[in-house]
């Protein structure tokens, strides 16, 4: 078998649940559990936080499908609402709560023939202006939705674009349009994603929807996850496969961009851009081997990458190599790569077993 593996700690994942309902004392929390929990894998993030979540929300039907399998009774929030109309019935059966962003969806649900009632998010576009109403259209809409026959609950919700850069002029702008809008009279409110239930607790309001913060990595470029009081849940680990000694001049992997300055020991590991390892990983990246750094040696390539060794004489064959996660933040190698944690983690291809730990 090849030694890779994600390994998820569920104990970290419920630790961090609890954590952003501390954040936002006697408020309801959404796990976001969209792209399969953040690539930690929807039935089983759904399942260990079954007995503690208010709630769960996913980006489409497919997805809540699958959620509802493993949450029966659990509110089970539609992010983005029905691409359809097709999807109401459906979405009827299956419980779920929607959001309604646009005038399309509002139609079809006022047009559709329900099995139930459903509780709707009108979504408001406070500024991010990639779904919702503005102030006036959701105005409009939220009187030919109250009382309509499709409706349950009728709720707010909106989405921050830069709650993640503190201080951020725009997010001040969203909350005062948020506000304006709250007074028309909702059953629930709901703003917060991560950043916002960690700093922002004028956003918090019913329901705060957590995501990223979850899977214990930091939607901030300069706040460190363990800074939050977060724990990290998916560690990924491959194995030492090979081992070579190489001259001083010689080079290793692809392109021969990486030319040993010294004799050095050179270590390959079972892990590559295949497997979500980014192959932008810039020169000087580096792996946990025995509690110690060591750092890559050229390029990442498909299913291997290499380490150079030579000031770790005890690593040997078969020795474990932690890519990511308990030892090594996530949002280390993100940031060094340009990207975000949210990225690696839902970008751990489907070959790369999860095993999960409690
Ligand atoms: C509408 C909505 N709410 C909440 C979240 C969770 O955000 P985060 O992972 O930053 O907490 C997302 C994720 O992108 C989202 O799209």
């Amino acid at each position: 078998m090849r030694p890779l593996v994600a390994t998820v700690d569920l104990a970290a994942l419920r630790h961090n649940y609890l954590h952003a309902r501390q954040c936002a004392p006697g408020r309801r929390a959404f796990a976001v559990v969209k792209a399969d929990a953040y690539g930690h894998g929807a039935r089983r993030v759904v399942q260990a936080l079954l007995e503690i979540a208010d709630g769960f929300a996913v980006a489409c039907i497919e997805e809540a499908e699958v959620v509802r399998e493993v949450a029966p009774a659990a509110r089970l929030l539609l992010l983005e609402g029905c691409f359809e109309p097709a999807e109401l019935p459906r979405a009827a059966e299956l419980g779920l709560d929607i959001a309604v962003q646009g005038e399309a969806q509002a139609e079809a649900l006022l047009a559709a023939e329900l099995a139930r009632p459903l509780n709707v998010w009108l979504k408001l576009d406070s500024g991010m202006h990639r779904l919702g109403f503005d102030a006036d259209g959701l105005r409009a809409c939220h009187a030919r939705l109250k009382g309509a026959a499709q409706v349950a609950e009728l709720n707010l919700i909106s989405h921050f674009a830069c709650a993640d850069e503190r201080g951020h002029a725009l997010t001040e702008a969203q909350l005062e349009r948020y506000a304006e809008v709250m007074q028309l009279g909702f059953d629930n409110c709901t703003l917060a994603n991560s950043a916002a239930v960690l700093t922002l607790p004028q956003a918090h309001m019913e329901w705060i929807r957590p995501g990223i913060m979850l899977y214990g990595a930091t939607p901030f470029a300069e706040l460190s996850a363990a800074a939050l009081g977060l724990r990290p849940v998916m560690s990924l680990t491959g194995a030492l496969i090979a081992i070579r000694q190489v001259e001083a001049g010689e080079s290793v992997g692809y392109g021969a961009g990486w030319v040993a300055q010294r004799p050095s020991r050179i270590g390959t590991v079972s892990c590559g851009y295949a497997d979500g390892y980014p192959r932008s990983a810039p020169a000087g990246r580096e792996v946990v081997i025995h509690g110690r750094r060591v750092p890559l040696a050229g390029r990442v390539s498909m299913d291997m990458l290499a380490v150079d060794l030579t000031d770790l004489p005890q690593a040997q064959l078969g020795d474990a190599v932690e890519l990511w996660g308990a030892q090594l933040p996530i949002d280390e190698l993100a940031q060094a790569c340009g990207t975000i944690g949210y990225e690696l983690l839902t970008k751990v291809t489907a070959r790369v077993p999860r095993r999960y730990i409690d």
